[in-house]
């Protein structure tokens, strides 16, 4: 969605299947997430201090959670920075294609987990904010 907006950006909260001696949380395909997945990656042993993303995407939609400890999501839309603060292994940030996104305030232990819509391609990736708010102009429509 190339025209995505910091808005179309959601914050859901997942299914917990509650057990006294530990809880599980499932990430069902289409009832949790509105695209198909296919890759899993996590980022750990994240030093403090670090800012880790730092590039746009053209087609990649994904699901964030922090599995394990917290994290900022900054996201932008060439105009708009919205900020979302994960810190519940049940709590997923849903981001549309067409976003920047910077990660930051790792707690100690953190894991940042991502399902995503497509494996790996660095061609999907915006890495020069200037480039990626100059391709965002080229959605804009007149009103907005
Ligand atoms: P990148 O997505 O830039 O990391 P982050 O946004 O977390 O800072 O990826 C860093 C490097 O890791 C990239 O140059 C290639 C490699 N990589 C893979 O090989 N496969 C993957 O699925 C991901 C996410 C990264």
């Amino acid at each position: 969605m190339k025209k995505s907006t910091v808005f179309d950006a959601t914050l859901l909260q997942l299914p917990i299947v509650h057990n006294e001696n530990g809880n599980i949380t499932a990430v069902n395909q289409l009832s949790e997430v509105p695209f198909d997945i296919n890759r899993v990656y996590y980022l750990y042993d994240v030093p403090g201090g670090t800012s880790r993303g730092g590039h746009g995407h053209i087609d990649l939609q994904q699901l964030i959670v922090a599995a394990s400890g917290s994290f900022d999501i900054t996201l932008f839309d060439g105009k708009v920075r919205r900020t979302f603060h994960l810190n519940r292994p049940y709590m997923g940030l849903y981001m549309p294609s067409g976003l920047w996104r910077d990660i930051d305030n790792f707690s100690s232990g953190a894991i940042c987990l991502v399902l995503a819509s497509h494996i790996y391609d660095e061609k999907d990736y915006l890495r020069d904010l200037n480039t990626f708010i100059d391709w965002k102009k080229k959605y804009d429509t007149p009103n907005g």
